[in-house]
């Protein structure tokens, strides 16, 4: 057989497992490939943990919210999440798709502009800006900042005064929804931490007094109701609600609306019965919603914006550790040790997050073994995986988590002083490091001594 012939697409429906880079295959070897790149080869060459990123699906990702939002309304605008994930590389791909970039601290913004990202494209965010952030937001010029307190509201107006310019600024509003979706990602309900609520009039106040800042200009709205979203009706009730206080703030302020933000949130697969919508549905049933609702309210249609994180950069990318250990505890279960963990993805642990795991070296072979994936961390609870069929792992297998794209190497830590891993873009047989792996020098680069 030929090598051409024996390559294969990955019956990943098949296999039940959770959705691969869509580019990924076994290729003669045997071996999990991604973006024409052997997994085996590139652990051999990089070392792990690594994380890789099928690098044309982002790009891929990054078109279809484009399109999908550009062929149903005149106006419109995708801004991706960073804090998903950020890196020069992500922010130029970001920036040559054509979409604009949410950045939530002054460090996110730091990266971006490194990057050459073009400031007036960028979405500040944040509950919690310091003075120095906000002057520094201002003097980059940023496009927006999303304003999330009437504190913040008045620092953002003194910082703007000082630099000399008027900045344009939206309001985080909480419309007081609850998404499907765990507790710690629920963002638009009442009792949350961001935004100002719609109750007793505290957002329609922060309206008043955006309007008198002399140095904001209020163009509009956002909410973000939440993240890893399946439902999508919870957008339809908060968009009606943002209609009404559209309304409310044109009768009470003679405000028009020109630009309304509904964040991000859109769920992906991690596996099993995942049946997350896809970004068409999404930007079809927001942008009915906004339609029918500003028309209901006899308000005008104003720019449209989405803020995708997690949907443009999860499923493209995976994580490839090696196995340590194989443990078994008679009766109960067996651990299979791997050389990272809740450093380089805190979701298990923060949110109760699933994922999968399959064997670079043989991702087709019959899974007979049922594991627990331990992380390398001192904390019983860092466990990546539970319950996996696997044939028969053993020490210096190559072990894969998909769909880690999103909020992993961004919540990545040094904890036990484990150093970051490596981050791989891969496209046509290449592989880029676009984030090198972090060396043990790195963990005291800024430590300083006592004597
Ligand atoms: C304000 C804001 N916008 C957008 C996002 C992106 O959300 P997701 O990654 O779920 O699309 C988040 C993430 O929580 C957010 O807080």
């Amino acid at each position: 057989m030929t090598a051409a012939a024996a390559l294969c697409y990955f019956p990943a429906m098949e296999l039940a497992i959770p959705p691969l880079p869509q580019s990924s295959r076994v290729n003669a070897s045997g071996h999990l490939e991604v973006a024409g790149c052997d997994l085996v080869s590139l652990a051999r060459e990089y070392g792990t943990p690594f994380y890789a990123y099928d690098q044309q699906q982002i790009i891929d990702n990054c078109r279809a919210y484009v399109t999908a939002m550009s062929s149903r309304a005149d106006d419109s605008e995708v801004i991706y999440a960073s804090k998903a994930f950020t890196c020069l590389a992500m922010c130029q791909i970001v920036a040559d798709e054509g979409l604009s970039l949410d950045v939530a601290s002054g460090g996110e913004l730091y990266i971006a502009l490194k990057s050459w990202f073009p400031p007036e494209r960028i979405y500040v965010h944040g509950n919690a800006n310091s003075g120095g952030e906000l002057s520094r937001y201002v003097r980059s010029e940023v496009g927006h900042v999303v304003i999330d307190s009437l504190d913040e509201l008045e620092a953002l107006d003194a910082a703007a005064a000082a630099e000399g310019r008027r900045q344009p600024v939206l309001l985080r509003i909480t419309p007081g929804i609850e998404a499907h979706t765990h507790d710690f990602v629920q963002t638009g309900r009442l009792d949350s931490k961001f935004g100002l609520c719609l109750a007793e009039g505290v957002a329609l106040d922060a309206v008043g007094r955006a309007l008198a800042a002399d140095n904001l200009e209020l163009e509009g709205f956002h909410m973000h109701i939440g993240s890893q979203i399946f439902a999508l009706e919870p957008y339809v009730r908060a968009i009606g609600l943002m209609a009404d206080f559209a309304a409310e703030c044109r009768r009470r302020h003679g405000f028009e609306c020109r630009l309304l933000d509904v964040g991000g949130g859109l769920g992906v697969s991690y596996g099993g019965d995942d049946e997350p919508a896809g970004i068409d549905e999404l930007a079809g049933v927001i942008v009915d919603a906004v339609r029918e609702e500003m028309a209901r309210a006899d308000l005008a249609m104003p720019r449209i914006a989405v803020e995708p994180g997690r949907s443009i950069v999860a499923n493209a990318g995976l994580t490839a550790y090696t196995i340590e250990a194989v443990k078994t505890v008679p009766g109960i279960r067996t651990f299979v040790a791997v050389d990272g963990g809740m450093s380089d993805n805190l979701r298990p642990m923060l949110y109760g997050a699933r994922y999968e795991a399959l064997l670079a070296e043989r991702p087709l072979a019959e899974a007979d073994q049922t594991v627990t994936v331990a992380g390398k961390h001192c904390e019983s609870g860092d466990l990546l995986v539970r319950d996996q069929p696997l044939p028969d792992p053993a020490v210096g297998d190559l072990l894969v988590t998909p769909s880690t794209g999103a909020y992993g190497y961004s919540m990545a830590s040094n904890y036990n002083g484990q150093p970051r891993p490596a981050v791989l873009f891969l496209r046509d047989g290449d592989a880029r490091v676009v984030i090198r792996r972090e060396s043990y020098e790195d963990l005291v680069r800024l430590h300083g001594r006592l004597d």
